[in-house]
């Protein structure tokens, strides 16, 4: 469906046309004054120069021929040589009656289903999932979302980090803890029992413990190091082992995931790479991609233009051992030859910017990617406590993020109930873990993914301002509104919507009619923030409205059904757009 400002630049355009004057002059564009009008056009200015006459009697010439026009309530020419554009109110609402008829709302769909995969979530297993983690879920599933809705295919993929140092860490740590286990003995022959020898708690203490270990105590490190070499060549009990690890540490995972309404189409990991790494490597060096330098396999992705250095892309270590970079490469060429898709997004922490541009490189040059795919790097910043440096709990420790969700839960609860005592404990836990969501994820999103962003839990929470309760406040207030319309006998339904009839509800429409560029440049930017903004104006608009408007008791009732219809309207748009940031609604608040 054509954008609102498409329409109105072809009718502008027609008058310049019809003026004598060069039809792309009439680009209109949203008023930056909303004081005088809604929209501009500025193309009489910038035709002053090509045809030797003062703008404002160009600005004349076009407004004249657009004095009939339906499209338009007022169109003002005004010195030096300005269009000050007010749409008429009917075009307001053919518009919004043409969006419910399209699909997504008059979304443009591409017209096949381009496939993207986007590798989001990155926890490392055998760690609890932790705040730094937050972002990409939160940053990532908002993004799978809204490419979907935009006519894309999309595969998520929370690519584990299940095979590097750490496995080897957990894998010693335990050694020390249980040394009887069977796993440890060389001489068993037995079958490996299906029961893990430890529990999530234990495993999430092992991990770090082990960690500070290897720090302090050289002979632990290297023999973690061997226990990782082990695992990785295929020693069966230290296998055995990692299934343990993997499958205890995924349905934790998996849990938490489910809390944040964060849902991946795959889990795979780093280990699925493994099987893929000799043949890669063969073809990188047969093809002459790879040569060796200081012992090390290396590909060079330095390029001329380079303004700073650009190291090279090991591919393996000295000791032949293979790198977070070799699982990244072989994990796309599983992927391409697997499911061919146009595109892969990477939403992780910015600070691994230059590592993805090196493996972007060596994909393209090793022609593991064709020269069209695309490789996008959606890098987030950090996550800060208010004292600007990264979050922490209050004891300065790593906030684990079930901690950070029951705590803003249980905050919510609190306010539900002091607002509602009469809402059962059931229902207002329900309600508090969404508005909590809500906090924790327009809080997030709000913000460009880039930009490092302080966690401020009182802002995030608060109902009023840009946050995801306000949001989620005005959506409970219009579904409250439309609940006692039909609780009086009036059917949602059935409402028509009519012409506005005050500034505010022109505003609200004219707010509406603007979702599909919003969501379209969502997409094309991988900027869930454009979507927090918009939804964020809407609510603004429709308070406004609110305010200034008797609903329920306006007496005329072709006004009070027009009211109601752009309440249903405006309630499915916000619905939509809580939606594809990845959270919903309660019904009361
Ligand atoms: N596990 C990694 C980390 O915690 C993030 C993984 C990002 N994805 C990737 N394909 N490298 O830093």
């Amino acid at each position: 469906m054509e954008k609102v400002l498409e329409l109105i630049s072809k009718e502008v355009g027609d008058a310049f046309e019809a003026a004598g004057y060069d039809r792309e002059l009439g680009r209109v564009t949203i008023s930056n004054r909303p004081d005088l009008c809604e929209y501009q056009c500025n193309g009489a200015m910038a035709g002053a120069k090509k045809y030797g006459k003062a703008p404002f009697i160009i600005a004349d010439e076009v407004a004249a021929k657009l004095q009939d026009n339906e499209m338009f309530e007022k169109v003002d020419s005004v010195k030096p040589g300005f269009l000050n554009i007010i749409v008429s109110g009917d075009f307001a609402r053919s518009y919004i009656v043409r969006m419910l008829h399209e699909k997504r709302f008059g979304v443009t769909l591409p017209g096949h289903e381009p496939k993207f995969i986007i590798d989001y979530g990155g926890p490392n297993v055998a760690k609890p999932l932790h705040v730094g983690h937050l972002r990409s879920a939160v940053i990532g599933e908002s993004i799978k979302r809204i490419l979907k809705y935009t006519g894309n295919k999309v595969i998520g993929d929370v690519h584990l980090g299940d095979w590097g140092l750490q496995m080897g860490l957990v894998i010693t740590g335990l050694k020390e803890k249980k040394p009887e286990l069977c796993y440890f003995d060389p001489d068993f022959e037995g079958t490996y029992p299906k029961e893990a020898p430890f529990t999530v708690t234990e495993l999430e203490e092992i991990y770090p413990a082990a960690s500070k270990r290897s720090k302090e105590d050289e002979a632990f490190k290297a023999e973690a190091m061997e226990a990782t070499k082990l695992l990785q060549d295929g020693y069966k009990p230290y296998r055995a082992l990692w299934h343990h690890i993997l499958n205890v540490s995924v349905n934790d995972l998996k849990k938490n995931y489910k809390n944040l309404n964060v849902d991946f189409d795959l889990w795979k990991g780093e280990s699925d790479a493994h099987e893929t790494i000799p043949g890669m490597v063969e073809y990188m060096k047969s093809h002459g991609y790879a040569h060796e330098s200081q012992g090390a396999l290396v590909v060079d992705v330095a390029e001329e233009t380079d303004t700073k250095e650009i190291p090279p892309c090991m591919i393996l270590k000295s000791d032949g051992a293979s790198l977070y970079n070799t699982t990244d490469l072989a994990t796309i060429k599983q992927r391409m030859e697997g499911e061919h898709p146009e595109g892969i997004i990477y939403v992780v922490d910015k600070r691994q910017e230059l590592y993805f541009t090196q493996v972007f490189r060596c994909a393209r040059k090793t022609r593991l990617v064709m020269p069209e795919t695309e490789l996008h790097f959606v890098g987030f910043g950090t996550m800060n406590g208010k004292d600007g440096k990264p979050f922490k709990t209050r004891e300065g420790g790593v906030m684990r993020l079930e901690n950070l969700i029951s705590e803003i839960d249980e905050k919510m609860f609190a306010r539900i109930k002091e607002g509602n005592p009469e809402i059962s404990d059931e229902e207002a836990k329900s309600t508090a873990h969404k508005v909590a969501l809500s906090a924790i994820k327009y809080g997030d999103l709000s913000n460009q993914p880039a930009k490092d962003y302080i966690f401020d839990v009182d802002k995030f929470t608060s109902f009023e301002g840009d946050t995801g309760p306000y949001i989620l406040y005005t959506i409970v207030r219009i579904k409250s509104i439309l609940r006692k319309y039909e609780a009086e006998g009036g059917n949602v339904k059935e409402a028509k919507l009519g012409n506005p009839d005050s500034p505010a509800m022109k505003e609200l429409m004219l707010n509406l009619t603007r979702f599909a560029d919003a969501v379209e440049s969502a997409a094309k930017d991988l900027s869930p923030n454009r979507i927090c903004g918009y939804i964020y104006d809407l609510s603004n608009a429709f308070n406004s409205f609110y305010h200034g408007t008797k609903i329920l008791s306006e007496a005329d009732e072709y006004k009070k059904s027009s009211y109601i219809a752009l309440l249903a309207v405006t309630l499915k748009v916000l619905e939509t757009g809580i939606d594809l940031l990845g959270f919903d609604a309660p019904e009361y608040m």
